[in-house]
């Protein structure tokens, strides 16, 4: 008899051949399992008026192949058919070669605001003048950041003549901010040269703030499918290729339809920034704002077709994450999670997380252009409604069964089907 599908184990089973695969250690199983996770007193070290921690399923999307490396992704996530969609995608890519994933050097942007600037185009070209000595001042606050190759890389400087205050100079810093998500990196610099700056240009210095629109740290992941790899039960590959373009089609045009398309990317990224205790509200920000940099929002991801038979995706967004420092070194699971991943560097998991963004979006584009979504979302859901019905233990996977089967899901039919049983 052929050995269970990964999907078909148990969770203890997945851990057991995780560990056997070498993909993580038992301690580190007893961290992604719940029974080693967050506990209340570390808890009450992350965040104020602490009352406990707050649960959410952690699955594994298997198989993804990127820049050559087998990879096992962490998804936390509440909505069920992500973890399916990721995994699928990832099989189909994988027999295509797998991604090709990279970022930029981690370099994110602060402003400094400075109003009541007596003599705007003066304060300009003081800042000019003193640059190299701001640069040097920054580099000296942080000589760890400096001694894993971070630090400063410039200053910009722009004046904003019309405002509801009306004009004001704002400073740009590029830090590099290694693999910190470095918004406290940033912000500490800010507020650092802020009585300098304000002493050369006789302004006053009010926002001293990260920004989230990480434009100089995005992450980009690519892949190419032969057309006939995508074939489904319905339908030839060629025909799902040219449905897959469609469906890229109605965002590149549509913002109702961009948005949508960027959420599914998301609900790829959200679930491994979740997973790697990063700051998912700064990677959704930056998202969102790269998206509509032209004014319209644009799909993150574009599809096209080569000469051949081939369909290209391709993924380009800001990516500020980290693998050091704040929820990422104190939540257990979130150090399991980069474990399993081989990740060493916040380049790396940016690259990681863009083709995961990739995949999610073939699995929702496949899935939509051709049978629709809500067959295999509404089966998954099925489990979800029988709980909400009240269902425990085997009574979830029978009525979930029964409601897949008469085709009906809803709370109303899980409570009959309970009530019967
Ligand atoms: C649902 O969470 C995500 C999708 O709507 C994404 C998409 O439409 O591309 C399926």
């Amino acid at each position: 008899m052929r050995g269970k599908k990964f999907y078909e184990k148990t969770p203890a089973e997945r851990l057991a051949l995780l560990i056997e695969e070498g993909r993580i250690d038992e301690n580190d199983a007893g961290k992604l399992s719940g029974e080693n996770g967050l506990d209340r007193e570390t808890a009450n070290f992350m965040i104020e008026n602490v009352i406990g921690t707050f649960s959410l399923p952690i699955g594994v999307a298997r198989g993804f192949i990127i820049n050559g490396e087998k990879i096992d992704v962490p998804m936390v996530i509440e909505e069920p058919s992500v973890v399916a969609a990721a995994s699928n995608a990832a099989k189909l890519t994988a027999l295509n070669g797998g991604f090709s994933a990279e970022a930029d050097a981690p370099i994110m942007i602060g402003q400094l605001q400075l109003i009541n600037v007596p003599y705007p185009a003066n304060a300009v070209s003081a800042i000019r003048r003193h640059r190299k000595q701001l640069l040097d001042q920054i580099r000296s606050i942080d000589p760890v950041l400096a001694s894993v190759g971070g630090g400063p890389v410039d200053l910009k400087i722009k004046f904003f003549k019309n405002s509801p205050i009306g004009s004001f100079l704002v400073v740009y810093l590029y830090l590099n901010v290694a693999d910190a998500m470095g918004a406290n990196a940033v912000n500490s610099a800010l507020e650092k040269i802020a009585p300098e700056l304000e002493s050369l240009t006789g302004g006053e210095a009010r926002l001293r703030i990260l920004s989230n629109l990480a434009v100089r740290r995005l992450a980009r992941a690519r892949c190419v499918l032969k057309a006939e790899s995508l074939r489904t039960a319905e339908y030839d590959g060629e025909s799902v290729a040219a449905r897959i373009l469609d469906a890229a089609a109605l965002a590149e045009v549509d913002p109702y339809r961009a948005v949508t398309h960027n959420k599914g990317i998301l609900n790829g990224i959200d679930a491994v920034l979740l997973a790697t205790g990063n700051d998912w509200r700064a990677v959704e920000a930056g998202a969102h704002g790269f998206a509509a940099k032209h004014g319209k929002i644009f799909p993150l991801s574009r599809w096209e077709k080569d000469a051949g038979r081939n369909l290209i995706g391709t993924i380009e967004l800001p990516m500020a994450v980290g693998t050091v420092g704040g929820a990422t070194r104190v939540h257990p699971a979130a150090q399991a999670a980069l474990k399993m991943m081989n990740v060493d560097s916040a380049k790396k998991l940016a690259g990681i997380l863009a083709a995961v963004g990739l995949a999610q979006n073939l699995a929702a584009l496949r899935a939509l252009g051709t049978v629709g979504i809500q067959k295999g979302h509404l089966s998954l859901h099925a489990r979800q409604v029988a709980i909400a019905a009240g269902a425990v233990g085997n009574q979830i996977e029978l009525v979930a069964e029964k409601m897949r089967a008469d085709r009906v899901i809803s709370t109303d039919r899980a409570k009959e089907i309970l009530s019967a049983l």
